[in-house]
């Protein structure tokens, strides 16, 4: 099947009946809900890959379920992911396949691209993982006085850097003794500042990771990081141990001055977002050691299964992605939250803010027209249950619609006090009050009984009133593995897919972040200090031509632009 737009959305008949239904369930609550079906959570959750998904809390009964399904059906969900695993060019602008799910492939599957079996590279190249982990963890590869690695500094921005990053915080329990991870991503020189002030460059791996090579802010704190190595005791002859590469982009990588051998490949057919499986899993890898890294691939791999196999109604992707494009559509939510009540998952909203965003950010279809619905959500988020104490107000009486995941494990890694059964119980009490909420009247009557004046009780009933009928997913899991994170990550990945295929998108692109950082080479040139008029660029406009008058006086003193 050619992967390529189909009828416009807004015209289809399950859209508009979907429409239509939305008004029908605008003002049934909740708590009606699950009042008529004492079974509602048994017939709204399941579980899969190891993950338990409770969606009983959202705004719909069966024949809701019934109609999304019957959508995702008219707009060919299921060939569309059979295409995803085929190989199809899904990435249309690009021409490309997006085969990030061959990186957690058994390893006798065989995913061609142009013909050939990719496979076989995608397994030396974890193989060859496996050796430099070895090495590194097992003191054989030392640095240029002889000492073991202590520190390794991964060296990255976006998907080059949020994914390992995430992977690595929220498998702590899983380092290495000796081995410590530190990121480097921002442009701000503060970032890696803050990183060479602690670490030894006797005892530091460096991992420059990424799939261009040419992103201007790792290339930046690349070279700020070789001369702190050249003037800290290193030279030209040792570079090679203590500078590794991950990239798509040899040729620029070696003229950077990485040798060869110190190249981990990365593929077209990989998105960065989608990228943390690959070697620029290599800083996850080395703390966490490669069995584990082989564990997070195969949890991946179990929820790829799963996606792939099961029916549109017990598919838990499926069921994410539907039930998003259920509140973006029909309801009005601009927004979704990612709220993981778990410490190590802090870092899980960052890496499904880009993952999303980055992916379903987009405003055409494939076929170049403007689509006239939304399409992906603002995505934020933070752990429970500090949100609690921060935005949660907003989301049991604000104006606003704001659907939320609960990420919850039922095991800590940390069993201190009475921390886990409190943290459990305020997530689930989070989701309940979100449903169930509390009506006026029943404000009113809770401050009478505590013997609160008529008169005072009266005046603040409505402000204590809190509506309810807020959706919310839970996710629950044994406890944070390599495994359970690998399944969780992968739910995401292919949810952002459903809904990218729903809406007609390309989804592996992202060609909205080219402007700024065209836009960024001119402006950068007009900061230069002693800029001669004749470079001034002069038809900018007024705001920026006077901010950067402000930057240019900067050290004049001088605020006021003329
Ligand atoms: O500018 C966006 C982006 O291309 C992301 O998609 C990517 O993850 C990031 O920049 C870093 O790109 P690279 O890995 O090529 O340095």
């Amino acid at each position: 099947m050619a992967y390529e737009s189909l009828p416009p959305l807004t015209a289809n008949t399950e859209w508009q009946a979907l429409t239509s239904h939305a008004r029908d369930m605008a003002n049934v609550h909740m708590r009606e809900l699950f009042h008529q079906d004492p079974g509602r959570f048994s017939r709204f959750s399941l579980t899969a890959a190891g993950l338990t998904l409770d969606y009983s809390k959202n705004r719909v009964r069966d024949d809701s379920l019934a109609q999304l399904f019957a959508l995702a059906r008219s707009r060919q969900l299921p060939q569309r992911i059979e295409s995803l695993f085929l190989g199809e060019q899904v990435n249309t602008t690009e021409q490309r396949p997006a085969l990030h799910f061959a990186l957690r492939a058994p390893a006798n599957a065989s995913i061609t691209v142009d013909g050939e079996n990719i496979m076989p590279q995608v397994q030396a190249t974890l193989d060859r993982m496996e050796s430099f982990v070895w090495r590194v963890r097992s003191t054989q590869w030392r640095g240029f006085s002889n000492k073991p690695f202590t520190d390794v500094v991964s060296i990255g921005i976006g998907g080059s850097f949020l994914g390992p990053k995430l992977v690595s915080a929220s498998l702590k329990p899983y380092w290495h003794g000796r081995l410590n991870c530190h990121y480097v991503a921002n442009i701000d020189g503060s970032d890696i500042t803050e990183v060479l002030r602690h670490i030894d460059p006797e005892t530091t791996l460096f991992l420059i990771q990424s799939k261009s090579f040419g992103t201007q802010e790792t290339l930046e704190n690349t070279k700020v990081a070789r001369e702190w190595f050249l003037h800290n005791g290193g030279c030209e002859q040792t570079i090679g141990k203590h500078f590794v590469a991950v990239t798509a982009n040899d040729a620029a990588a070696r003229e950077f001055g990485i040798e060869a051998d110190n190249i981990f490949p990365m593929w077209d057919w990989v998105g960065g977002r989608y990228s943390l499986w690959s070697a620029i899993g290599l800083p996850t890898a080395l703390t966490i050691g490669m069995d584990n890294f082989r564990a997070l691939l195969a949890g991946a791999q179990h929820m790829d299964r799963h996606f792939r196999t099961a029916p549109l109604e017990q598919n838990m992707p499926v069921i994410l992605g539907l039930l998003g494009v259920w509140y973006s559509n029909f309801f009005g939510a601009d927004t979704h939250a990612v709220l993981p009540y778990d410490h190590y998952l802090r870092g899980l909203p960052a890496h499904i803010q880009q993952l999303d965003m980055e992916s379903n950010g987009k405003r055409v279809r494939l076929d170049g027209q403007a689509v006239d619905y939304q399409t992906g959500p603002i995505i934020w988020g933070g752990v429970g249950a500090n949100g609690q104490h921060a935005y949660h107000q907003l989301l049991h009486q604000g104006t606003r619609l704001a659907p939320a995941d609960f990420i919850m494990p039922l095991k800590t890694h940390n069993p201190v006090g009475d921390h886990h059964r409190i943290l459990f119980a305020n997530g689930l009490s989070q989701t309940q009050a979100l449903m169930h909420g509390k009506t006026e009247d029943e404000a009113l009557k809770e401050m009478l009984d505590a013997g609160v004046p008529p008169a005072d009780a009266k005046a603040l009933a409505p402000h204590k009133a809190i509506p309810g009928n807020k959706p919310s997913n839970t996710l629950l899991f044994d406890k944070t593995t390599p495994e359970t994170l690998g399944a969780l990550i992968a739910l995401y990945e292919h949810k952002v897919f459903v809904q990218g295929a729903l809406w007609d998108l390309d989804s592996f692109d992202q060609w909205g972040v080219e402007l700024g950082k065209q836009l960024g080479k001119d402006i950068l040139s007009q900061l230069q200090p002693d800029l001669p008029k004749a470079g001034r660029i002069k038809a900018l406009d007024s705001s920026t031509a006077g901010l950067i008058e402000l930057y240019r006086r900067r050290d004049s003193g001088c605020h006021d632009p003329d």
